[in-house]
């Protein structure tokens, strides 16, 4: 992809009024790898069409796999599949193809992949994904430009205890075991949102998972699964963009099909920054006119801690909060990139490892800045709308890999906005 598209914005003005939530993009990517894993149709309503989910979409379609959209449908027949191999400029392009090799393997019984690639925040390794194929009889070798992984024989169900618990490992796992032979046990899963709604998903095909919910799963594998419909949920991370969004502006917003019970912490640090939210008949609504307290300290944590995914967009609305507040992010090691950036608005922020100091209050100015990565890309956009004057934020296509036409939701919230050059 080629870093064209800039976005463009005039800030200052409170955001205002009701938009609707996109599908989950971290929902839908490994549902639409759990289509593989069936020799049938799987079918996902509210499918968020964002850059990530066509760029899996087109993986899938070089492995011969038959997509068709209907607005947010999308139908994924999977009766066919020829090959191996995941593209490799393909599978660079995004973190979330390592999810592809649990699929791969138990349905081919191999795969080959370049390392992932994606968002530049920290090493992010593979490690524990490799780790369950093996003990589930799965060869792996590295070759030149990445990895090959298989068996000759059925995979052979297994018992694991993650030393980490990790979102992307939990889903592979599930994955490779769904079809393995005999009963899986995994413990010490990740208990994000995303993987009960994987298990509920890859129940509805027919599979046997007991535990979800809970940080240890087992699964007794079956030989068939069956067609399935299924409805992606409401992504978490974006309606938690849109509220701080909304915060940074003290805009009064109105969230449709916000998923507020997973959205506890997010909503928990609002409140303590002073805003203010009730939610019936399945509405979110916000105010944050009253937001003026900083937060002393806000840790990113696994679920149901605050998400790593809203940590930098945490602090586009930190800098608008008068005094000091501070982050410390335990998840990933490298993901502050975006501070040089917000300091070229004016904003004040002082890492030291793991910390990030804010000094709110002064003033945000409209500058040209540089997205590397995606929330960090939502970041400033936050920033660009509460800062006075007009921002220019390059490499829009950050944005576009986990929002789906964010310059509309924001344009209908009264946010002055628009994508320029923006990718076909
Ligand atoms: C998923 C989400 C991402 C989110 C993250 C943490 C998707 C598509 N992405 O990413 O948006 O920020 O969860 O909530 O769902 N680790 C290892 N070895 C491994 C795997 C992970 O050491 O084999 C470490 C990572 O370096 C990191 C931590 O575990 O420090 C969490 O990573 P993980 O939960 O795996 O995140 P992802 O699945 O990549």
């Amino acid at each position: 992809m080629q870093p064209v598209g800039e976005i463009w914005i005039k800030g200052g003005t409170p955001l205002s009024g009701q938009v609707s939530v996109q599908g989950s993009k971290n929902a839908a990517l490994p549902m639409m790898a759990a289509a593989l894993l069936h020799d049938g149709k799987t079918v996902l309503h509210h499918c968020p069409r964002i850059a990530d989910v066509l760029v899996m979409e087109q993986i899938l379609n070089r492995l011969g796999v038959k997509t068709r959209w209907q607005d947010h449908t999308l139908e994924i027949d999977c009766r066919k599949i020829v090959g191996y191999e995941i593209d490799n400029e393909l599978a660079g392009s995004m973190r979330s193809s390592v999810i592809l090799m649990g699929s791969m393997i138990s349905r081919q019984g191999q795969v080959k992949i370049a390392y992932p690639g994606g968002c530049t925040i920290g090493k992010r390794p593979i490690d524990l994904h490799l780790k369950v194929f093996q003990n589930m009889g799965v060869n792996i070798r590295e070759e030149e430009k990445g990895l090959w992984a298989g068996s000759s024989t059925r995979l052979q169900g297994t018992t694991v205890e993650f030393p980490v618990s990790s979102v992307g490992a939990t889903e592979n796992a599930l994955l490779a075991a769904v079809k393995a032979k005999g009963e899986t046990v995994l413990k010490n899963c990740a208990l994000e949102p995303e993987i009960r709604h994987l298990c509920y998903f890859l129940q509805a095909m027919g599979a046997e998972i007991g535990g979800i919910g809970t940080d240890t799963l087992w699964i007794r594998g079956v030989c068939t699964l069956r067609d399935v419909e299924y409805t992606v949920p409401p992504d978490r991370i974006v309606a938690g963009t849109c509220l701080y969004a909304a915060a940074a502006t003290r805009g009064k917003i109105v969230l449709e099909h916000a998923p507020v019970e997973e959205m506890e912490a997010v909503l928990q640090v609002y409140e303590k920054m002073g805003g203010q939210w009730v939610c019936n008949s399945g509405k979110l609504k916000t105010d944050a006119r009253e937001i003026r307290y900083p937060v002393s300290l806000t840790e990113t944590a696994r679920y149901p801690g605050f998400p790593t995914d809203m940590q930098s967009i945490l602090m586009a609305v930190l800098l608008t909060v008068p005094g000091e507040s501070r982050i410390r992010e335990t998840i990933f090691e490298d993901r502050y990139k975006v501070v040089p950036e917000l300091a070229r608005m004016g904003g004040c922020i002082a890492v030291t490892g793991k910390d990030a100091w804010i000094r709110g209050g002064i003033p945000l100015c409209g500058a040209k800045v540089k997205a590397l990565e995606l929330r960090g890309a939502a970041a400033l956009v936050i920033a660009a709308l509460a800062a006075e004057g007009e921002s220019l934020i390059s490499n829009s296509h950050f944005l576009e890999r986990g929002y789906e036409e964010f310059e509309n939701v924001i344009s209908k919230l009264g946010g002055k906005i628009e994508i320029r050059g923006k990718m076909g």
